[in-house]
Formats: structure tokens, C-alpha cells, sequence
């Protein structure tokens, strides 16, 4: 055989790609790569370390004809338009990001989320550059995504002054809708459905100030934390955390500030340490801050991993457990393609599970000794407690002398940094007394006016409440039921 001039051609359809490109994911996670690009932006301008996230805002719009994306997050270069930003998929050469922890990684989140939403676009963007103003806008038109062709993306140049954007930052503008699209965006429901995300997914973010605002109105973070005493010997969450290379992986499990879970006996109102009873419970998974998961209560995290792990059930309401994978390459981070979901079947948290047990285990055990003494006996040790997410957590357990921090080197010659701190074997955990007899709570009505008949018998006092009326009934009968006492009678 020898070549001919003849080819064959072998490009993809414009109308193949978008298709396929768009069909496995949702219209909110679209929503939410968006987002991650302005994140992403945000951590670009911080050269390396953290940005002042409380800086940074950005506004989406959902209507019936059209979605908005504006932000203020640095914009984007010309340059990485031109040879980037616009691409379906990322170049290999490509490592404009090496040096940051951002999470963008297969150069398809900002097309692929228009494609979803509808057949016209326009990014307008503004970069500055050694003092220079540079706004432009990129159309992606219909008429384009029906053209046979691959043609290259026009530039546009603004001709009057206002249509400059007034700081740097990228806004995207998305009309014609697709239908169902528009259908969703009127859909209140959805849109709260969107805020849900949001508040979950970019939790961190939004805790270090970052503004979020949907349709007018701020996104409020949930709140991920766990109880820690500021006393060298008071409770304090597990904690677990290795970097080895350039991935770093931190757990830690502890106790949430959530009421006693429904259907508990020991029904008791006040809270861990008199916190705000706001908490999540079940399993958190982090990726270079980004929430991939909230509150799991699965296997997928370890619940019912018998016989260590029990399967989750209200007793365990008051555990919360954070783990999170930072790494400067996203893709040595366990997450699937769409970033929303973990990659379970990734060695990484595999070797993660096991440690995340070990914690879960300490705390199954300490909810098992509690389980029939009123959390009010537990509130004196956990009153200097305060509520911390993942970071600040660590920090305060492995500034404790009993934390046990190592270093070693692995097979391939790299260094390992580990710090760990059990708290049941450091003895820091309350316990209950062994010697008093577990309680019952006792509940029932009587009528108002036989309450104050017996109080008025029991302290000369109709007005005594209903509840010391009772406890000396009790008394009163125990007395009574006492074998001694029996004997006399
Ligand atoms: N809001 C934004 N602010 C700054 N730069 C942006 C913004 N949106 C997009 N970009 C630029 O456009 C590029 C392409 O974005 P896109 O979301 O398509 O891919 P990616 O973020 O590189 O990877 P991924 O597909 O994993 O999201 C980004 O790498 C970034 O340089
Ligand atoms: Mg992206």
C-alpha cells in the first residue's frame, strides 16, 4: 500500500459534539462549573496563596429568556482566548495553572454549560494587564453551531466607551434558551434547587466572604464543624492529615452542635456546649475546597461498613465527619469528570477510608456510652468547645502536645508529613459514671387543675411547676417502693 492524495474525513459534527457533550450533565452542575471558572479566576489573581475571597462577587440571573453570569474575578486574558478559553478540551501544553490549586482541568466547563443552556452566547470579558484596560466580547451564535464548519470564534472590539466593563471580571449572557431549560429557570423550585447547590458546593468559599447572589438574593453557606475544647485535656475531634507529594489529605471526626436526634429517649433541649443547633451530620468530602459531597450517610463513606462501621441511624446525628484532598494538579483529586461526585474507586480514598473509620469509630463508641445518661450530664465538659471547619480544627488539635506528628519518606523518595490525634486514646472524651444507674425521663399530662391541687398539698403552693410537682410524687413513691420501708408498712 502506498498513500494517496485522497482523504478521508474524520472530524467530529458540531451537532454530534454538542450533543454529546451536554447530555450527561445537569443543568445546576453546568450552572456550577460556571462558578468554579469565577473561583478559579479569583485564585489566579492571588499568586499562589489565597485570594481575599471577600473581594470577589458574582451574580447569576435565571429568567424564561435568558442567563446571566457576571463576575469580577480578573477576567480573562486575550491571550488565553485566543489560544484556550475557547477550545473544546484542554491543550497537553497547556499548563497555565500548574502553580494553583484551581480546579479547572478538561477545558470544557464554560462551553459545554452554554450548550446546555442555549443557542446564543456572549462572554464579554476584561483583563488588566501593566495598567492597561483590555475588554473585549466572544460570540458563540447559532448560526455557528449549525455551520458544518469549525470555523474560529470572532473577537469582537468595543467601539464606544460603555460598552467597557466597569472592572475586570467576565460576564456571560446566554438567549435562546432551550426549551426546557427556560421551563427550569421560571421553576422557583429549581432555582432553589440551584441555591441549595450552591451553598453546599461552595460552603468554603462563601464562609471566606465570597458573594454568591442568585436572582437578587445572597447564597448562605451551610455550616460544616465540629466541636473543639481550647483545654490541652479537653474533648476534641480525631484528626488525621498526610501530605505526601504534593496531595495533602486531612480528616477529622467529631461531634456536630445538633439537637439529640429525633426519636432519642433522653429528649433534651439544649445543645453540645449551648452552640447553634445548625450542623451536618454524615460525611463531607472537600476537594481543593470545593464541597463534592455533603452529609453522606451511605456506604459510599463508610456507614454500614460492618462490623466496624454500623449503618447510619438517628444516634449518630451528632457526628460530623470532614475530609478533604487538596492538590495543585485537579486531576490527582478523587472526583469523577463532572467534579460533583467522588471518584470511590480511586486508590486515594480507598487508603482515605480506612483512617475515616478509624475516626468514625470513636465516635460510635462515645455515642454507645451515652446512649442511656441525659446529654446534659456531657455539657459541662463540651461548654469551652466551639464549633470549627475542617482547617481550623486541625490546626487546634495538632497545636496539642498529646497530637503525634511524623515524617518519613515513601518508595519513591518523596516526603511525608503525618499528624494524627485520637481522642479516645488520648483519653480526652468524657465519660459517663459508671456507678450512677442510666436514667429514664418520664412524660405525661395531668389536668392543670390536679397539678395545682397536688402542688398545693406537696408545697402549700398551688403555682410550683409541673415538673418538681412530679419529680416529688416520684420521691414521694420511692420512698415507698424502697424494700426497708416496705417492711415497716
Ligand atoms: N469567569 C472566568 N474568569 C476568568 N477566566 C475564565 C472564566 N471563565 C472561563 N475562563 C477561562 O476560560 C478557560 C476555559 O474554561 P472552561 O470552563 O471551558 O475550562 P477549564 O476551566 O479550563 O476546565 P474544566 O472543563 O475542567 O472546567 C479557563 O481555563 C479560564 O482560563
Ligand atoms: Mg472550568
Amino acid at each position: 500500500m502506498k498513500p494517496s492524495t485522497d482523504t478521508a474525513t474524520a472530524v467530529p459534527t458540531k451537532q454530534f459534539f454538542v450533543s454529546m457533550l451536554t447530555r450527561d450533565i445537569k443543568l445546576e452542575d453546568a450552572i456550577l462549573d460556571l462558578i468554579d471558572n469565577c473561583l478559579d479566576g479569583a485564585l489566579r489573581l492571588g499568586n499562589g496563596g489565597k485570594p481575599d475571597y471577600s473581594r470577589y462577587l458574582v451574580k447569576i440571573t435565571l429568567a424564561k429568556d435568558h442567563f446571566s453570569i457576571e463576575d469580577n474575578c480578573g477576567g480573562i486574558p486575550r491571550e488565553v482566548a485566543k489560544n484556550y478559553a475557547f477550545k473544546m478540551g484542554r491543550e497537553p501544553n497547556d499548563n497555565r495553572d500548574s502553580d494553583t490549586e484551581t480546579i479547572g482541568m478538561y477545558g470544557v466547563g464554560m462551553k459545554r454549560a452554554i450548550f446546555k443552556m442555549g443557542r446564543n452566547a456572549i462572554v464579554k470579558t476584561r483583563h488588566d494587564k501593566d495598567g492597561n484596560q483590555d475588554t473585549y466580547e466572544v460570540p458563540i451564535t447559532a448560526a455557528w453551531l449549525d455551520a458544518a464548519n469549525w470555523d474560529p470564534l470572532p473577537i469582537n472590539e468595543p467601539t464606544e466607551a460603555k460598552e467597557k466593563l466597569n472592572a475586570p471580571g467576565t460576564r456571560i449572557y446566554v438567549t435562546d434558551l432551550n426549551e426546557g431549560v427556560a421551563r427550569h429557570f421560571a421553576n422557583p423550585a429549581f432555582v432553589n434547587e440551584v441555591t441549595t447547590a450552591i451553598s453546599q458546593h461552595f460552603t468554603m468559599f462563601l464562609h471566606w466572604g465570597f458573594k454568591i447572589e442568585i436572582n437578587g438574593e445572597s447564597v448562605k453557606p451551610v455550616h460544616v464543624e465540629v466541636l473543639v475544647s481550647p483545654r490541652e485535656d479537653g474533648p476534641a475531634p480525631y484528626v488525621f492529615r498526610k501530605t505526601s507529594g504534593d496531595v495533602t489529605v486531612s480528616i477529622t471526626v467529631g461531634l456536630n452542635t445538633s439537637r439529640r436526634a429525633e426519636g432519642d429517649d433522653n429528649e433534651d433541649d439544649a445543645d453540645f456546649a449551648g452552640q447553634r443547633a445548625s450542623a451536618t451530620a454524615g460525611w463531607t468530602v472537600l476537594c481543593n475546597d470545593r464541597a463534592v459531597i455533603v452529609g453522606d450517610k451511605s456506604r459510599l463513606t463508610g456507614w454500614g461498613d460492618l462490623p466496624l462501621v454500623p449503618l447510619y441511624h438517628p444516634q449518630f446525628a451528632v457526628i460530623t465527619g470532614i475530609i478533604e484532598f487538596r492538590a495543585k494538579d485537579a486531576k490527582k483529586l478523587p472526583v469523577t469528570t463532572t467534579k460533583r461526585a467522588l471518584d470511590a474507586s480511586s486508590e486515594l480514598w480507598l487508603e482515605s477510608l480506612v483512617k475515616m473509620k478509624e475516626g468514625m469509630r470513636v465516635w460510635i463508641s462515645y455515642t454507645n456510652d451515652w446512649k442511656n445518661h441525659p446529654r446534659s450530664d456531657q455539657q459541662s465538659y463540651w461548654q469551652d468547645a466551639q464549633p470549627l471547619p475542617l482547617s481550623k480544627a486541625i490546626e487546634a488539635v495538632a497545636a496539642r502536645k498529646t497530637a503525634k506528628t511524623s515524617s518519613a519518606i515513601d518508595e519513591a523518595g518523596g516526603d511525608v508529613e503525618t499528624v494524627e490525634f485520637n481522642p479516645k486514646k488520648n483519653n480526652v472524651l468524657p465519660k459517663p459514671e459508671e456507678k450512677k444507674p442510666s436514667s429514664k425521663r418520664i412524660v405525661f399530662s395531668r389536668p392543670v387543675e390536679e397539678v395545682r391541687a397536688v402542688s398545693k398539698m406537696l408545697f402549700d403552693d398551688p403555682d410550683v411547676n409541673a415538673g418538681t410537682v412530679g419529680d416529688e410524687c416520684f420521691k414521694i413513691q420511692l420512698e415507698l417502693a424502697k424494700p426497708s420501708k416496705k417492711r415497716r408498712s
